[in-house]
């Protein structure tokens, strides 16, 4: 492991009425991205973000703009998003009829490329693109809403793919997103996870924004002894 493990404050349980003051604590408080979930109501049941709140989003921070696209037919977004502003372009690959030419395009177009996993999708489904991918997302939770309790099982996926990097299949960063809390966050660390994604546990902490990214933090890195 090593290297530094990265917080995405996932804007999904944020107040929408008070976005840009969220973001702003979250940044504030050491969220290294911004998590902006992009669903279609096909895909996932739910309805949420458009590239205009990405735009919104990118005009309030610096820090990157990472977007899950839970949608289907996802090459078709992938221009909007990144002229919008969004650093990091995650597609699913349960979604992408091309997932390769997807993840180049979205390289091609100057942002990083990464590809999601469904809780019941084996690591098997991204093998041929770990080469390509700048990042893969495990989702812990069924997508569509945020406020889920995190599925144990995935963290299997987090070894294999770790192996399949380390014998040289690309360098991909592994995220993880859905149900993470402290406990949760630390479980999956120790699983290979390195980016950990947060809704609730961040925007809905009772103590507020930075209070949550907090024990976030210090869950991950334990200051020493
Ligand atoms: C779920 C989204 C997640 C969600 C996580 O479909 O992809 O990013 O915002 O929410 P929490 O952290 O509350 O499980
Ligand atoms: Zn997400």
């Amino acid at each position: 492991m090593g290297s530094r493990s990265l917080l995405a404050a996932s804007i999904l349980a944020a107040d929408f009425a008070e976005l840009g003051e969220a973001i702003r604590e979250a940044e504030a408080g050491g969220a290294d991205w911004i998590h902006i979930d992009v669903m279609d109501g096909h895909f996932v049941p739910n309805l949420t973000m458009g590239p205009v709140v990405v735009e919104a989003c990118r005009r309030v921070t610096r820090i990157p703009l990472d977007v899950h696209l839970m949608v289907e037919t996802p090459e078709r977004f992938v221009a909007p998003f990144i002229e919008a502003g969004a650093d990091r372009v995650s597609v699913h690959v349960e979604a992408a009829a091309d997932l390769v030419a997807t993840l180049r395009d979205i390289q091609a177009r100057g942002a990083r490329a990464g590809v999601a996993l469904n809780p019941e999708t084996a690591p098997e489904a991204v093998r041929n693109a770990m080469g390509i991918a700048d990042l893969v997302l495990v989702m812990s939770v069924h997508p569509g809403y945020a406020g889920q309790a995190f599925l144990h099982p995935v963290l299997e996926k987090l070894p294999i793919l770790r192996g399949w990097r380390a014998a040289g299949s690309g360098r991909p960063v592994f995220e993880i997103d859905g149900g993470i809390n402290p406990e949760t966050a630390r479980q999956a660390a120790a699983a290979g996870a390195e980016v950990f994604v947060a809704a609730s546990a961040v925007f809905g902490h009772p103590r507020g924004i930075r209070a949550g990214l907090a024990e976030l933090r210090s869950a991950l890195e334990p200051a020493p002894a």
